[in-house]
């Protein structure tokens, strides 16, 4: 084995790096991969199908010295720091033009700081969202590679191999110039925070407001996952309610989990590029503040003995109210991709990176953490490239318009009986400021304009206008 030459390199050896390279042999491609961990390239050459051409290395120079050049290499390694130092051991190894691809989640802002850097010096960097956790890595994860093109040409064959088919289509495509791959990928994130949220709200109100068990909620979430909205994220959601603990009890397991949402920050980067923009999108800010709310633990457990709120049991038929919730649930997440692609247009053009908006929800389509039968329907609302907001696309308008009763049945059921529900508050609010031809805000300008001379524009007149009030 050891005239073989490699086709591809991976550095980092953890779970999404260690199953990609090996989805990428399963391919027919030599895969190579650097871990300084021994026991993790241990576990990659055995997890290896036989027949596969794979290798596991401690050595970076090792690694780059077995790999055909112009250089195919990917880093998979946590956002930060340890991406810079990575770099900067290799840049010592590689020649011009070869490739270096960072395929974890980092901060766009730094994508785009490593693009200059390695120009400078000769060689391609490219930053690559990959969404889909293990099972996708492992089987076709969807991937949303951005920045320079001719070295997307470059590794597009295997990209391609290796992504989720959703019929023949490969779920990669090249999604815009500069840090357009991490920035897609954050802005996937927000998205998957804020279903993931009115997920939990839903789960809220029947459980805790209608006595659901977790069999009914199985069964509710599996029969969602039927419709018109079948999504990865209410297939696992249905499984997850089905799931006992293995120990130490026979309980579910979902039961016995503590209610504190972690977070590694791309919700929180989506959230404040939302505010930089500026570009509306509440469901995603209120998931994100959900996430911190729910680490107040306990002060949570100071305010329940202070304040008791209104009784959380609904005496509606359930037939009733699931099939309301079903539509609040389906107006909440149409919404909530609605605000994620409007900061993906608007960033597009003022981060000019081109984004082609029919290819992000197409990528979308498979392999991915929101892949949703929804995505077909926004495939042909984005082949309007200059769509703003999917609510401003007929056959999504005739999708949501029915749904907004039910929406606001739920909003008001769970504000009466004292459950929080702020995803679906939020995306009520957002659908009625949204659609809404005048808003109070003509009374914000002249406040601000009496208390500080800031000025105001006419509706009947152009120009600036100050009043002495
Ligand atoms: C994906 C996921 C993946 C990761 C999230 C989790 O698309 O495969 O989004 O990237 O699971 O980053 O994010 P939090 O830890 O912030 O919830």
């Amino acid at each position: 084995m050891g005239d073989i030459q490699y086709d591809f390199a991976m550095v980092g050896l953890g779970v999404m790096g260690c199953n990609l390279l090996l989805n990428m042999a399963d391919k027919g491609y030599a895969a190579i991969g650097y871990d300084k961990n021994p026991d993790k390239t241990s576990a990659f050459e055995a997890s290896g199908t036989p027949g596969t051409v794979i290798k596991g290395v401690n050595s970076l120079e090792t690694m780059v010295g077995l790999l055909k050049k112009p250089r195919k290499i990917m880093m998979l390694v946590p956002a930060g720091s340890p991406v810079d130092s990575v770099i900067e051991d290799l840049i010592p190894l590689l020649d011009k033009d070869d490739i270096v691809i960072d395929g974890g989640n980092s901060h766009y802002t730094d994508t785009l700081r490593r693009i200059g850097s390695l120009k400078d010096k000769g060689f391609h960097f490219m930053g690559i969202g990959i969404s889909g956790g293990e099972e996708g890595a492992r089987r076709g994860p969807s991937i949303m590679p951005g920045g320079d093109e001719g070295a997307y040409k470059q590794v597009e064959p295997i990209l391609k191999a290796v992504s989720a088919k959703v019929g023949d289509d490969p779920c990669v495509a090249y999604l815009g110039k500069e840090a357009a791959g991490h920035y897609v990928k954050m802005v996937h994130n927000g998205i998957e925070y804020s279903i993931m949220q009115l997920i939990s709200e839903c789960y809220d109100l029947l459980h805790t407001a209608m006595d659901y068990s977790n069999e009914d909620l199985h069964r509710l979430f599996a029969s969602w996952d039927q419709g018109p909205m079948k999504s990865f994220l209410l297939e696992i959601t249905a499984a997850i309610f089905a799931r006992k603990d293995d120990k130490p009890t026979s309980n579910y397991l979902v039961d016995m989990i503590l209610d504190r949402a972690g977070a590694k920050g791309t919700g929180q980067w989506t959230s404040q590029e939302g505010l930089d923009l500026p570009m509306p999108i509440p469901n995603i800010d209120t998931a994100v503040m959900m996430r911190n709310l729910s680490s107040l633990l306990e002060q949570r457990l100071l305010a329940s003995e202070i304040y008791s709120g209104p009784t959380p049991k609904i005496s509606l038929p359930r037939a009733e109210v699931e099939s309301l919730l079903f539509d609040a649930f389906y107006l909440a997440t149409v919404l909530s991709y609605a605000q994620g692609l409007a900061l993906l247009t608007r960033a597009s053009a003022e981060r000019k990176m081109e984004i082609p908006m029919w290819d992000v929800v197409s990528v979308w389509r498979g392999g991915c953490i929101i892949r949703s039968a929804l995505l077909e329907n926004f495939r042909e609302a984005y082949k309007n490239p200059a769509l703003a907001n999917l609510l401003l696309d007929p056959p999504i308008a005739s999708m949501v318009k029915p749904l907004e009763k039910g929406l606001a049945q739920i909003v008001q059921l769970a504000a009466r009986h004292g459950i929080p529900a702020p995803g679906l508050m939020s995306a009520l609010n957002y659908y009625h400021a949204y659609r809404r031809k005048t808003l109070p805000t003509n009374l914000i300008q002249a406040q601000r304009d009496f208390f500080g001379a800031h000025t105001y524009q006419r509706i009947d007149q152009p120009g600036i206008f100050h009043t002495q009030w």
